[in-house]
């Protein structure tokens, strides 16, 4: 069986090296933290191992997880091929989505094994994310001979690895940020917008909800072609200039937000193919041009 060493188990190191104990993927060896308590600490969590208070204490290990902090990566790494404790043929890895698994090529000696594997997951609860790890999406990218060895011990405790483009993880990423993080704002803009027309908060979120809920339930279900409506679907011009100068006055900020959005949804409207063609022209334009829309609406 593999060695694994992990230089920081807190909330994704302790939950994965729990779950490869378990099944036998790993033989989990040493963990390094940046304090010797809370590597103990995790090690209790993982189920064995054994803490080690620095670098000193470590043993060579087939597979190294550097699950520190993104910000503490390239240090790590650093810090790892300096200790000396390398050999041809390891592979090391991270889990960030932000950072490419060249971050740890370029502190690494030729000949060890790069990779990152990004779970699309929240780890807040670690106790809770062991037991429903299963199923959980994981993009990995890197040299092929550390994919070939971590893309089967992902799978053995149930992750659906996809493997993505090494020049695209700053992509990757920007899009699991407009899809979560963005998807956050956009409803704390509905929300504004909602009280700016009078509504209390809490009106507005308990009326919001169902109506949320239902538009992802049909993107999931139809697509995102089928599932738009509204008045660029309809190819509604006064409609859409009578809410842009509302916005402009009340919140330019959230204007702003609702010409962007609208021009890509002039291309859901486009593909969808039910409303004009010049038609859909011209709200793009009025979308893109303030002022013009302003002018168009008089
Ligand atoms: N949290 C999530 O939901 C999530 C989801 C997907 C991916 N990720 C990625 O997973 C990685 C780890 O995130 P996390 O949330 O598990 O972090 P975390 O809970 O904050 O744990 C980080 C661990 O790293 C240790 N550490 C910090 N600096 C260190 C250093 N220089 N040397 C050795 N150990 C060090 C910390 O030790 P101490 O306890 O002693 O401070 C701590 O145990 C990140 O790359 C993150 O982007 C996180």
């Amino acid at each position: 069986m593999k060695t694994l060493n992990i230089i920081g188990a807190g909330r994704v190191g302790s939950t994965l090296a729990a779950l490869w104990r378990r099944c036998g993927a790993f033989a989990i060896q040493h963990v390094l933290n940046r304090t010797g308590g809370s590597a103990h600490k995790a090690v209790r969590f993982i189920g064995g191992g054994t803490g080690a208070d620095g670098w000193h204490c470590l043993l060579p290990a087939d597979t190294w997880l550097l699950a520190t902090p993104d910000s503490e990566i390239a240090r790590a790494a650093a810090e790892l091929a300096a200790s000396g404790l390398l050999r041809a043929d390891d592979v090391v890895f991270h889990c960030s989505g932000a950072l490419g698994s060249d971050v740890l090529r370029t502190a690494l000696m030729p000949g060890v094994h790069a990779a990152s594997v990004h779970p699309l997951k929240s780890f807040a609860d670690p106790q809770a994310a062991v037991r429903n790890f299963t199923g959980t999406f994981c993009a990995a990218e890197g040299d092929a001979p550390a994919l070939a060895v971590l893309v089967p011990v992902f799978e053995a405790i149930g992750a659906r690895v996809t493997i993505i483009d090494r020049q695209a993880k700053t992509l990757y990423h920007a899009a699991s940020v407009i899809v979560c993080n963005y998807l956050t704002a956009l409803m704390e803009a509905g929300l504004q917008c909602y009280e700016k027309a009078g509504l209390p908060r809490a009106t507005a979120s308990a009326m919001m909800e169902p109506l949320v809920r239902e538009t992802v339930d049909n993107v999931f279900r139809l697509g995102t072609v089928n599932a738009l409506t509204g008045p660029i679907a309809r190819g509604d011009h006064a409609v859409v200039v009578q809410q842009l100068e509302a916005l402009q006055a009340a919140d330019p900020r959230i204007a702003e937000i609702y010409r962007a959005l609208g021009v890509m949804t002039t291309d859901l409207a486009g593909a969808q193919g039910r409303t004009d063609g010049t038609v859909l022209a011209r709200l793009r334009q009025t979308l893109t041009d303030a002022q013009g829309a302003l002018r168009l609406g008089k």
